[in-house]
């Protein structure tokens, strides 16, 4: 009977190719890598507006291919019964494989879990278009936020009318 030959690799159906989930506190470092390469290095925001002390209050989401988190988003629970979703970034290498999806996903999973009324952001006019895929309409007037154009968007998570 011939030996089974040893793998050296793993076997691709149980490497995780991409996978999107919640940051662990020492992926914290690794997601503002993210943040840093696309809005402070791409978009030229200033750093001590990206870096807004906020993080600590914030749940953080990891997109992860081949290893390496190529894009990220955090969420903040409002008093309001919202939930507020920033800094949602991958790396432009990795965009249009849907991982930018799979984060928004998972954000609005976790605020239906805690029982949030609506998701809210503040979209980059140029990124409008993503978000309304998603469900997401577009409130007020455009405004500048880090020297961009922004525009607030919601979307309800619950039945009801109205925002
Ligand atoms: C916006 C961003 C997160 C999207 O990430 P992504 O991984 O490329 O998005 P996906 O591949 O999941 O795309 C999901 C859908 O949105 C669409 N989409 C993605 N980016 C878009 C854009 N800039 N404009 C319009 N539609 C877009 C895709 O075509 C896709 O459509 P489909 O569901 O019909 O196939 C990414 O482009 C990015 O990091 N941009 C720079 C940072 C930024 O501006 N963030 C937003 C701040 S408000």
């Amino acid at each position: 009977m011939m030996a089974r030959p040893l793998r050296s690799e793993p076997h691709p159906w149980f490497s995780p190719i991409m996978e999107v989930r919640f940051a662990r506190p020492n992926e914290l470092a690794l997601c503002l890598d993210v943040r840093r390469a696309v809005f402070i290095d791409e978009q030229n925001v200033a750093f001590d507006e990206e870096v807004d002390g906020q993080d600590p209050t914030c749940i953080h989401a990891v997109a992860i291919s081949e290893g390496r988190v190529v894009g990220t988003a955090r969420m903040r629970i409002l008093k309001s019964g919202d939930a507020r979703v920033q800094r949602v970034a991958v790396l432009a290498n990795h965009r249009g494989r849907g991982l930018g999806k799979r984060i928004m996903d998972l954000m609005e999973d976790e605020a239906r879990r805690a029982e949030c009324s609506r998701v809210v952001l503040d979209a980059q006019v140029a990124i409008i278009p993503f978000y309304e895929r998603r469900g997401y309409q577009p409130e007020g007037e455009p405004f500048l936020d880090a020297g961009i154009a922004h525009r607030f968007m919601w979307k309800r998570l619950r039945s009801g009318s109205g925002p």
